[in-house]
């Protein structure tokens, strides 16, 4: 088999840069939209069940990651004609789980050559040599990837997770702790590690507003208007 798997973009990396056709013409990734977060993600192919409902619930979610600053960009394998084709049939015919008339206005690029999906390891041969799978990348203001999520070609994503994710990167970089696991806006945050013997000793001694489940498992409440104040940053 020919070797598809041209590389994998890691977290930490400066995003891979391309220029592209997409339904709202020419862009430049990622330098069009530096300042901004963005999410690519890749679909396996137009006109497929999945990939209609993932569509449809993205653009109907799309005022949210605008009020969070953040670009929305959609890929697949297929050319610009056909993405016209699949947005407008979206629009006009489907209605679904009470979305109708949804129209997508961020960009879908068109990728016949595969060389973007190649580019950020979109393409996993042995899931399929000409489709790709469905591929998230969080990509930060600086052009950094921040976070990557990568689902099959037959599980549609869960786009409250992609949204939590967006609002998480954002809230640990703003307000520099850890969150824990299933993490939500008003939840307690997890304060970064004790550094010494004493602030260790100090922390378990009932630090004003730290709880401590043992020294290095320490949380702070953090409310979610204050978090809700500095997103979009
Ligand atoms: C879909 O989006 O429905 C789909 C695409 C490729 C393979 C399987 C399902």
């Amino acid at each position: 088999m020919e070797n598809l798997t041209f590389q994998m973009p890691r977290i930490g990396d400066a995003a891979p840069e391309f220029k592209a056709v997409t339904t709202q013409g020419e862009i430049n990734f990622p330098s069009d939209y530096k300042g901004k977060w963005k999410i690519l993600f890749s679909h396996p192919a137009d006109f497929t069940p999945v990939c209609t409902s993932e569509f449809m619930t993205f653009a109907t979610m799309q005022k949210d990651f605008e009020a969070l600053n953040c670009q929305l960009v959609g890929l697949s394998i297929d050319g610009l004609f056909s993405h016209i084709a699949w947005l407008r049939s979206i629009k006009d015919k489907i209605e679904y789980k009470g979305m109708k008339n949804v129209e997508v206005t961020f960009p879908l690029v068109e990728d016949i050559s595969m060389n973007v999906a190649k580019l950020y390891g979109m393409l996993q041969p042995n899931e399929s040599t000409t489709k790709a799978v469905r591929a998230v990348f969080f990509i930060d203001p600086k052009n950094m990837i921040r976070a990557m999520i990568y689902y099959p070609l037959s599980l549609g994503r869960n786009f409250d997770e992609i949204k939590r994710v967006l609002i998480g990167l954002q809230t640990a970089d703003n307000f520099e702790i850890a969150l824990p696991a299933d993490w939500r806006p008003g939840d307690d945050v997890i304060v970064p590690p004790a550094g010494s013997c004493g602030v260790a000793q100090s922390r378990m001694d009932g630090e004003d507003g730290i709880t401590c489940h043992d020294w290095y498992f320490c949380t702070k409440k953090l409310s979610k208007e204050d978090v809700e104040s500095r997103l979009g940053k």
